[in-house]
């Protein structure tokens, strides 16, 4: 393969992932996990057979300004900066329903807009992040993998498949991107209606990330077990007796 053919079809590769927005991620987990393997296949494939072009190339120019070097875990990422940055989005529209009715409530003053554009912003730019090693929990700490119904991954499992597959853990990082990007274009109009939507559209991705990774047990086999535990703790309960009336005296 020439060296032009191949930088012709590790584009397309690109474009595959970047055709990963989060509709089609949400809409289609399946699919988009199929994309993501397919496109790691194709990709490996590709860069072994690009590995040795014929001809000498200049080295590439350094992609970043600087060094990246992680402060914290993922799991602290998530809860100091990620998550109550995400709220400045998610927290922007909301519906209070009381006997009186229900009231809707919109950003509206330039103060209300602007902690939304900083919600969009800190989190299009933030969620890169994510793509600087780090380990996922602190030190000394893992998540949950005892008990009867293990639902959670450990951190060593987490870690093993963002490097066994780092192409969807990119193409779920895009998402997130992406839905913050189009919370940035409702900013930019003023457009308070869409925000109710795109608020979903972030969260889906968000979702759509922990349930692959952190914790992919908690699937539609756990909640049928979850159901028949009910059932039979309900059909195991004494049936209710009236109170007894109150003894005189
Ligand atoms: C590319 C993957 C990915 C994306 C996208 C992502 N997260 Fe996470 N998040 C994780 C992982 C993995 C963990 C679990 C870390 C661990 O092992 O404890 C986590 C954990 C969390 C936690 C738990 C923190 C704690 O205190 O335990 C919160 C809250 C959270 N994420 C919020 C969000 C929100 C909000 C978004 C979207 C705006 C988001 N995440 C997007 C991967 C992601």
């Amino acid at each position: 393969m020439t060296f032009d053919a191949c930088k012709r079809a590790t584009g397309s590769v690109e474009s595959a992932r970047r055709l990963m927005t989060p509709r089609n991620l949400t809409s289609s987990r399946a699919q988009a996990a199929l994309l993501a393997v397919a496109g790691s296949v194709l990709f490996g494939a590709l860069t072994s057979a690009c590995s040795s072009p014929a001809t000498t190339t200049p080295p590439p120019a350094a992609r970043l300004w600087g060094d990246f070097k992680p402060v914290v875990s993922v799991r602290e990422l998530m809860r100091d900066m990620i998550d109550p940055l995400a709220d400045n989005i998610f927290m922007a529209v909301s519906s209070v329903t009381t006997k009186q009715g229900t009231v809707d409530s919109e950003p509206k003053t330039d103060e209300d807009w602007q902690k939304v554009r900083t919600g969009a912003v800190a989190l299009a730019e933030g969620i890169y992040l994510l793509k600087v090693p780090r380990p996922f929990t602190p030190p000394g700490e893992d998540n949950n993998i005892t008990g009867p119904d293990v639902v959670e991954l450990s951190a060593a499992q987490i870690t093993e498949k963002v490097e066994r597959d780092p192409v969807e853990w990119n193409a779920r990082i895009e998402a997130t991107r992406n839905a913050a990007l189009a919370v940035l274009e409702l900013v930019k109009k003023k457009d308070a209606s869409g925000l109710w939507a795109a608020g979903e559209d972030l969260d889906t991705t968000c979702e759509a990330c922990h349930r692959s990774y952190w914790y992919p047990g908690e699937n539609a086999a756990f909640y049928g077990r979850l159901r028949e535990r009910l059932k039979k703790a309900q059909l195991n309960q004494p049936p209710t007796t009236p109170p007894a009336a109150p003894q005189k005296p």
